[in-house]
């Protein structure tokens, strides 16, 4: 029996000792796939179910608790390509209740705690719980001068210049009582209207769904390009502060009344509550206004309104004592799971779906369900004829939470994942590391060839000029590409028809064909392999690729022997995946018919070293601000011909800044690092290139 499934008041010791080991890495995955990933693995409410189960255990065996273990954490590390800023008093997270009867035992311990007696005035403010992702914003003399998400609670990402594209957020603040210092914070949301908005425009550009709007939120905060999230409507709600100078507040209704005064948004259901009456009211009052609101709230939070009291009662681990999360539950429902499907997404990846007798979850009828992977398949053991629970969560997507076992069909038989692509045959894959399985038929699978195409002539790629996405997209309409090939052919097979088309004449007909005739004449071998998409395969890797087999015919032929594996993870900078992504692709005969008629129609150069050195090589270099003369990626690329490395973000493990126009603040990092800061110029004597 799995230890799961143990009540936790009959683990033994080992047992205890087990899983708590278990469940540490467990929420460490998970954290990462939330915080990091914006792409949770979990249901919020399952989620919450491990962090109980590890408290419970942790509560009976206190000496088994892991230091730095998930009771001392908040959120995850600070992702890469981020800078990191320091949170000087820290960014916490509240503990949760799910009851009513919680409330009760919440508002005890705090009489309890301060010696209050049940007549003595304590009063509570109620507020939204904002479904979205916290971030700081520090103002000094009033001036927003930095933003920062929560990150581990003590060390947050950078992203000042993000939070500067959403309007809510004031630039300088104008009212009484200004503090000198003082870090504003709260939660950044997307209002469901917007989300509604984003994910249509985004399935029209053939790009990922935002599975609900916190995702979304968070999807778009953590852009390193300020200019995406630009671009995305982003809102805000303050209720509390980090690092300040001088308090002139004495409660926490005042403190939200001050920044109100200052602008700052904050939410317009907040209430003072005088009694546990007045809470529970409060959270039922909520739980019924919870779909009019324009944004997701996942539940209500009260909080100790008097300051003193606050100092009074302070924090246990990662949480203060004079708050506490009070939860809504999921909205669920039982029907029959008719069909398991598998839907393959536009790189390649799979997701099973599950579709079910309609049903009513909520007032919103659901007929898919998410099963998002194998492991969840296997963990829920999940099969088609069953009888489940299904909920929405995050108020979007369904999912199943669990199996009805009792009314599962006598001759009902596990699901088995399909070993080929059910849109084009190809072999399906799975990574060891990773949940999802995918199909291996890149270039040759229908549901792929748009997104494939598209990388296949960018920039980075191919760069075949006047055949950008648009066009893409409409010659894909039109069914004149399903392939990599078929552009080849399009002069042959459609010169007339495209000059017959609106909005195309003799000259931009012929400057297209001779874009495409170049790229045959003459297609740098590293650029051809990048092009492939094949996955995990960026350009460095292309590159490596390109440098170790020199030519396409012979990288064709070693990835099929048997002693590729050996061969690829010798190379320095491929691990054992991408090597066996590698492997993957070339193993799957469209891939090769298609790699192989490619080579036919395009002159792939042989990989000519320039191993001289120059005086970047095996430096690592950061890019920041605009560049004059290049572009981001022809820089890139030219400081990785030259043999650098180049990175997202400056440490001290950066040898250089290259400073363009309007940099960002990884100049004055780079400053303080004591790096050397070059400007183009001197960037472009290092590549010996002027
Ligand atoms: S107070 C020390 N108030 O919920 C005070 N948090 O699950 C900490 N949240 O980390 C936070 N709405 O990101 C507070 N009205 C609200 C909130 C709120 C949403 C988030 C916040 C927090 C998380 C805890």
């Amino acid at each position: 029996m799995s230890l799961r499934k143990i009540p936790v008041q009959e683990l033994s010791l080992e047992e205890a000792q087990k899983e708590l080991i278990s469940l540490a890495k467990e929420l460490a995955q998970h954290d990462i796939a939330y915080y990091q990933n914006d792409a949770p693995l979990l249901a919020d409410w399952e989620y919450d179910e491990l962090k109980r189960r590890n408290e419970a255990i942790e509560k009976r065996f206190p000496q088994l608790i892991i230091a730095n273990g998930p009771s001392f954490k908040v959120g995850a590390s600070a992702a890469e390509g981020f800078s990191k800023v320091e949170l000087k008093v820290p960014m916490l997270s509240l503990s949760n209740i799910f009851k009513e009867e919680d409330i009760f035992e919440f508002t005890d311990r705090i009489r309890r705690f301060l010696n209050l007696s049940s007549h003595d005035e304590l009063d509570f403010v109620a507020e939204p719980k904002i479904d979205g992702l916290s971030f700081s914003a520090r103002y000094e003399n009033g001036v927003f001068v930095k933003g920062s998400t929560r990150g581990d609670g003590t060390i947050g990402e950078d992203i000042t210049d993000n939070l500067q594209t959403i309007p809510d957020l004031p630039q300088k603040l104008i009212g009484k009582d200004i503090p000198e210092l003082i870090e504003i914070r709260g939660e950044v949301y997307m209002r469901k209207s917007d989300f509604y908005e984003l994910n249509k425009a985004q399935e029209q550009e053939g790009k990922r769904l935002f599975a609900n709007p916190r995702n979304a939120a968070a999807g778009s905060l953590r852009q390193l390009d300020p200019k995406i999230t630009a671009q995305r409507k982003l809102s805000l709600f303050a209720y509390t502060y980090g690092e300040v100078s001088q308090i002139s507040w004495s409660s926490q209704q005042e403190f939200l009344a001050l920044i109100k005064n200052w602008s700052i948004p904050i939410s317009s259901e907040i209430k003072v509550c005088h009694t546990n009456e007045d809470l529970v009211n409060y959270y039922i009052n909520m739980g019924q206004k919870r779909a009019d609101l324009d944004y997701d709230i996942d539940g209500v939070v009260y909080k100790v309104n008097r300051l003193d009291y606050q100092k009074r009662l302070g924090f246990i681990t990662r949480s203060p004592r004079w708050a506490i999360a009070h939860k809504f539950p999921a909205q669920q429902a039982q029907t029959r799971i008719k069909k398991i499907r598998i839907q393959v997404g536009r790189t390649g990846v799979f997701t099973p779906v599950a579709d079910l007798e309609p049903i009513n979850v909520g007032g919103v009828m659901v007929s898919h369900a998410t099963l998002h992977n194998m492991d969840e398949i296997e963990r829920k053991d999940i099969r088609e004829g069953d009888t489940v629970i299904v909920q929405r969560a995050g108020d979007v997507i369904p999912q199943v939470v669990q199996v009805i076992l009792d009314k599962r069909p006598i001759n009902s038989q596990p699901f088995s994942f399909p070993t080929h692509c059910p849109e084009c045959g190809s072999l399906v894959v799975r990574e060891e590391d990773e949940a999802a399985h995918y199909c291996t038929g890149g270039l040759f699978c229908p549901k792929q060839v748009v997104e494939r195409l598209k990388h296949f002539v960018s920039r980075d790629a191919l760069d075949i000029e006047g055949l950008g996405k648009k066009n893409i997209e409409t010659f894909f309409d039109w069914k004149w590409l399903n392939s990599p090939i078929d552009i080849f052919y399009l002069k042959e097979k459609h010169e007339q028809d495209l000059l017959n088309t609106e909005g195309w004449g003799h000259k931009s007909v012929s400057n297209l064909f001779d874009a495409i005739h170049k790229v045959q004449q003459n297609t740098p071998l590293d650029k051809f392999i990048f092009a492939l998409g094949i996955h995990q395969i960026g350009q460095s890797t292309a590159r490596l690729l390109a440098e170790h087999y020199e030519t396409i015919e012979n990288l064709m032929e070693e990835v099929q022997k048997e002693t590729a594996l050996e061969d690829l993870i010798h190379i320095d900078g491929i691990g054992q995946n991408t090597a066996l992504d590698i492997i993957d692709f070339f193993k799957e005969p469209h891939n090769q018919e298609v790699v192989q008629s490619l080579t036919n129609l395009i002159h792939i150069e042989p990989f000519k070293s320039n191993k001289q050195k120059t005086s970047l090589t095996g430096k690592t270099i950061v890019f920041t601000g605009t560049l004059e003369t290049m572009t981001r990626p022809e820089a890139k690329s030219l400081a990785l011909a030259a043999g650098a490395k180049v990175s997202g973000s400056v440490s001290s493990k950066t040898d250089f800044v290259v400073l363009g126009q309007d940099a960002g603040s990884k100049a004055s990092q780079a400053q303080k690092l004591g790096i050397s800061i070059l400007n183009e110029k001197d960037f472009r004597k290092m590549l010996e290139i002027i």
